[in-house]
Protein backbone atom coordinates (compact mmCIF):
# COMPACT_ATOMS: atom_id res chain seq x y z
CA UNK A 1 0.00 0.00 0.00
CA UNK A 2 1.50 3.56 -1.13
CA UNK A 3 -0.47 6.53 0.01
CA UNK A 4 0.36 9.50 -0.83
CA UNK A 5 -2.61 12.00 0.87
CA UNK A 6 -6.16 12.26 2.35
CA UNK A 7 -8.06 12.76 -1.37
CA UNK A 8 -11.51 13.58 0.64
CA UNK A 9 -13.24 13.95 3.17
CA UNK A 10 -16.98 11.81 2.73
CA UNK A 11 -19.43 14.34 4.98
CA UNK A 12 -22.77 13.10 4.65
CA UNK A 13 -26.07 15.98 4.44
CA UNK A 14 -29.31 16.18 4.56
CA UNK A 15 -29.43 18.80 2.05
CA UNK A 16 -26.19 20.30 0.03
CA UNK A 17 -27.99 23.44 -0.61
CA UNK A 18 -28.46 24.20 3.08
CA UNK A 19 -25.03 23.00 3.84
CA UNK A 20 -23.29 25.66 1.28
CA UNK A 21 -23.45 28.71 3.34
CA UNK A 22 -21.77 27.44 6.32
CA UNK A 23 -18.88 26.08 4.12
CA UNK A 24 -18.71 28.99 1.71
CA UNK A 25 -19.26 31.98 3.72
CA UNK A 26 -17.96 30.74 7.61
CA UNK A 27 -14.88 28.83 6.74
CA UNK A 28 -14.52 30.33 2.83
CA UNK A 29 -14.18 27.28 0.89
CA UNK A 30 -15.21 27.59 -2.62
CA UNK A 31 -17.61 24.73 -3.99
CA UNK A 32 -16.08 23.73 -7.52
CA UNK A 33 -18.30 20.70 -8.67
CA UNK A 34 -21.57 19.43 -7.91
CA UNK A 35 -22.45 16.45 -9.32
CA UNK A 36 -25.08 13.27 -9.18
CA UNK A 37 -23.29 9.72 -8.65
CA UNK A 38 -26.21 7.91 -9.86
CA UNK A 39 -25.34 3.87 -8.90
CA UNK A 40 -24.60 5.75 -5.42
CA UNK A 41 -27.72 7.59 -5.28
CA UNK A 42 -25.90 10.42 -3.87
CA UNK A 43 -25.39 14.00 -4.95
CA UNK A 44 -21.97 15.14 -3.74
CA UNK A 45 -20.49 18.90 -3.99
CA UNK A 46 -16.81 19.25 -3.81
CA UNK A 47 -14.07 22.29 -2.13
CA UNK A 48 -10.31 22.33 -2.35
CA UNK A 49 -8.59 22.12 0.93
CA UNK A 50 -4.77 22.06 -0.31
CA UNK A 51 -4.72 18.26 -2.04
CA UNK A 52 -7.67 17.38 0.01
CA UNK A 53 -11.35 17.99 -0.82
CA UNK A 54 -14.08 18.16 1.40
CA UNK A 55 -17.33 16.15 -0.03
CA UNK A 56 -20.40 16.32 0.98
CA UNK A 57 -22.76 13.67 0.04
CA UNK A 58 -26.55 13.97 0.23
CA UNK A 59 -28.70 11.29 -0.27
CA UNK A 60 -31.01 11.49 -3.48
CA UNK A 61 -32.86 8.44 -2.51
CA UNK A 62 -34.22 7.22 0.23
CA UNK A 63 -33.01 3.96 -0.11
CA UNK A 64 -29.85 5.11 -0.29
CA UNK A 65 -27.04 4.26 1.65
CA UNK A 66 -26.52 8.06 2.64
CA UNK A 67 -30.20 8.17 3.44
CA UNK A 68 -29.58 4.96 6.07
CA UNK A 69 -26.21 6.27 7.51
CA UNK A 70 -27.79 9.85 8.43
CA UNK A 71 -30.87 7.89 9.79
CA UNK A 72 -28.49 6.09 12.06
CA UNK A 73 -26.28 8.23 13.13
CA UNK A 74 -27.42 12.22 12.31
CA UNK A 75 -25.31 14.08 9.50
CA UNK A 76 -21.75 14.34 9.72
CA UNK A 77 -18.44 12.62 8.94
CA UNK A 78 -19.00 9.61 6.57
CA UNK A 79 -15.78 8.24 5.57
CA UNK A 80 -12.19 9.12 4.28
CA UNK A 81 -10.28 8.90 1.49
CA UNK A 82 -7.22 7.51 0.82
CA UNK A 83 -5.35 8.45 -2.87
CA UNK A 84 -3.02 5.44 -3.59
CA UNK A 85 -1.92 4.83 -7.23
CA UNK A 86 -3.36 1.49 -8.26
CA UNK A 87 -6.67 0.74 -6.12
CA UNK A 88 -7.05 -2.94 -7.66
CA UNK A 89 -3.04 -3.40 -5.89
CA UNK A 90 -3.85 -2.19 -3.27
CA UNK A 91 -7.36 -3.89 -2.46
CA UNK A 92 -5.51 -7.11 -3.35
CA UNK A 93 -2.69 -6.14 -0.47
CA UNK A 94 -5.28 -5.49 1.74
CA UNK A 95 -7.17 -8.44 1.43
CA UNK A 96 -4.17 -10.47 1.60
CA UNK A 97 -3.65 -8.77 4.89
CA UNK A 98 -6.92 -9.61 6.01
CA UNK A 99 -9.04 -6.51 5.79
CA UNK A 100 -13.00 -7.40 4.82
CA UNK A 101 -13.83 -5.35 1.63
CA UNK A 102 -16.82 -3.66 0.61
CA UNK A 103 -15.92 -3.95 -2.56
CA UNK A 104 -13.63 -6.63 -4.34
CA UNK A 105 -12.68 -4.66 -7.52
CA UNK A 106 -12.72 -0.43 -8.37
CA UNK A 107 -15.59 0.83 -9.16
CA UNK A 108 -16.21 4.31 -10.83
CA UNK A 109 -16.75 7.19 -8.27
CA UNK A 110 -17.67 11.28 -8.65
CA UNK A 111 -14.67 12.97 -10.45
CA UNK A 112 -14.19 10.02 -12.76
CA UNK A 113 -12.09 8.71 -9.97
CA UNK A 114 -11.90 4.55 -9.43
CA UNK A 115 -12.82 3.80 -6.07
CA UNK A 116 -13.40 0.93 -3.40
CA UNK A 117 -14.60 1.21 0.20
CA UNK A 118 -12.93 -1.24 3.00
CA UNK A 119 -15.36 -2.68 5.51
CA UNK A 120 -16.00 -0.96 8.67
CA UNK A 121 -15.38 -4.14 10.51
CA UNK A 122 -11.72 -3.72 9.61
CA UNK A 123 -11.09 -0.81 9.85
CA UNK A 124 -12.11 0.42 13.95
CA UNK A 125 -14.90 1.51 12.18
CA UNK A 126 -14.15 4.04 9.86
CA UNK A 127 -15.56 3.89 6.89
CA UNK A 128 -12.51 4.18 4.53
CA UNK A 129 -12.10 4.10 0.63
CA UNK A 130 -9.04 3.91 -1.73
CA UNK A 131 -9.22 6.02 -4.78
CA UNK A 132 -7.24 6.72 -7.62
CO1 LIG B 1 -15.77 9.39 -1.29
Amino acid sequence: MNISHIEHIGIAVKSIENSLPYYENVLGLKCYNIEEVTDQKVKTAFFKVGQTKIELLEPTSEDSTIAKFIEKKGEGVHHIAFAVPDVAESLADVASKGVQLIDKAPRGGAEGLHIAFLHPKSTGSVLTELCQ
